[in-house]
């Protein structure tokens, strides 16, 4: 479990029983630390010390593993559950009835829009999708090859030098406005780069389609006066943003919100963030998926596959996560919009090789003790390789989708008051106190 709720935590114990002794074995001295929400504050370490003039104790963390951040009202997770809510509305109510302008309304205001409040958002979204004819120059000047999360990277980060009011972080109307365009401008910028590395012409925003059509339309329209796309492949991409949304303190989120804690623009932050994105170990399994059931090429090949995931000589990618301990729930909905999007373009022949891998991995001893189910990337690949995406694009997807979240969560920091600049500590483990012999007698 990543998240304990306070409600939970203090259901266990009354107020008197929350805290923690610690003896310090060095000293004999011992400690009373208070525990709130399931934590102690690391802060409180640093009292525990053999002399005045030492550091105190600190905690030894990398990774993150064991350490919260920040408090946040935004993403729950119960990974053993299989669990996601966003402001504690369950991942498939929203992904059943929502869409991801009302989900990134949500993620970013706390509560579900009325009418009006609603109208005006997509509205406002819409009419800021449009980017300076200076940004299309510039993603013209990328190399022919250049990845397109690199072209994402870079001009959602040149897009602070167009709006340098975007410095004033203090002021909520000035946030709101960088924050609409930023959701509204991403599928632009995602579009851009994908044509861009296809050769193929820019296609300016249609403010006559809503968010999902017109960022296929940004991305597929050709010589036609109006892209129609199939809206049962609109809706299923519309899902799969919706469901990348957010996850609470991953990788990119924590990137947006240790730049973003220097007080700088949401476009550098945000930028950061999708750096984060772009390493293999994040954002890049579904791609590694894809591979895998091309490599695996028929089911009767599948048992010999098994035998040497469970012999270590490979992974099952697309299987397993640092949270998740039960079935992904994301993972769930992808596999039912893969049938909706199969239903248009046909059954990608990967499918059955996916399911059989699927079925056979779950009955398995080795998968079973594991406690390794599908995560969110076994079946996205999929989706994206029917709906025409090169491999390369996925990430930057993920990016369109995630942008809401990475927004919602640095609305949270810029306006938390317990928040500092982020700053860990280290444990030095270098030399002390040489002395420095110039390059004129060290080469001498
Ligand atoms: C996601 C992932 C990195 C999580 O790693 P983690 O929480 O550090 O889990 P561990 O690597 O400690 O794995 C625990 C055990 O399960 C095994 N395991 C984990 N994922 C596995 C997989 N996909 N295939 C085969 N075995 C796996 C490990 O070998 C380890 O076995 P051991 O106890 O015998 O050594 C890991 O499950 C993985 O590499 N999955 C495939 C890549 C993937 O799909 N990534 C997308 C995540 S959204």
């Amino acid at each position: 479990m990543t998240n304990v709720p306070a409600t939970e935590a203090s259901a266990t114990a009354d107020a008197s029983s929350q805290s923690l002794t610690v003896r310090d074995n060095r000293t004999g001295a011992e400690y009373e630390l208070q525990i709130t929400d399931g934590t102690i504050r690391a802060g409180e370490l640093g009292q525990i010390r053999v002399d005045a003039d030492e550091p105190g104790l600190a905690v030894y963390d990398p990774g993150f593993t064991n350490t919260a951040s920040c408090r946040s009202a935004i993403t729950y997770i119960d990974g053993d559950k299989g669990i996601l809510e966003y402001r504690g509305y369950p991942i498939e109510q929203l992904a059943e009835k929502s869409n991801f302008l009302e989900v990134a309304y949500l993620l970013i205001n706390g509560e579900l829009p009325t009418k009006e409040q609603y109208e005006e958002w997509v509205h406002e979204i819409t009419y800021h999708t449009f980017v300076h004819e200076n940004v299309k120059e510039f993603v013209q000047g990328f190399r022919y090859d250049a990845h397109p999360m690199g072209m994402l990277m870079a001009s959602v980060g040149a897009l602070s030098t167009f709006y340098p009011e975007a410095t004033n972080i203090a002021d909520e109307q000035n946030r709101h406005l960088q924050i609409v365009r930023m959701i509204a401008k991403m599928p632009t910028l995602g579009a851009w780069a994908f044509r861009h590395a296809q050769g193929k012409p820019f296609v300016y925003p249609d403010n006559d389609l809503n968010y999902t059509e017109n960022f296929l339309s940004m991305l597929f329209k050709m010589s036609e006066s109006k892209f129609a796309a199939d809206p049962r492949l609109a809706k299923a991409l519309d899902v799969l943003l919706i469901l990348h949304a957010d996850h609470e303190q991953n990788c990119s989120t924590n990137a947006v919100r240790s730049v973003g804690s220097s007080q700088v623009d949401p476009y550098s932050a945000v930028s950061a963030g999708i750096g984060a994105l772009y390493g293999p170990l994040h954002g890049g399994a579904n791609e590694a998926v894809l591979r895998m059931l091309k490599r695996i090429g028929t089911k009767e090949n599948i048992p010999a596959f098994i035998e040497g995931v469970k012999n270590g000589e490979e992974r099952l990618m697309g299987f397993g996560h640092r949270v998740y301990k039960n079935y992904d729930p994301r993972a769930k909905l992808i596999k039912k919009a893969c049938d909706d999007v199969f239903e248009v373009t046909g059954v990608n022949p990967l499918l059955e090789i996916a399911q059989e891998l699927e079925k056979i991995a779950l009955s398995d001893e080795y998968f079973v003790k594991r406690r390794l189910y599908p995560n969110v990337d076994f079946y996205s690949g999929l989706i994206y390789e029917a709906l025409q995406f090169p491999p390369e694009m996925f990430t930057v997807l993920f990016a369109i989708g995630r942008a809401p979240g990475w927004l919602a969560q640095w609305n949270e920091l810029v306006t938390d008051k317990e928040q500092k600049i982020a700053r860990p500590k280290q444990i030095y483990t270098g030399d002390r106190g040489l002395d420095f012999v110039p390059a004129s007698e060290r080469w001498a």
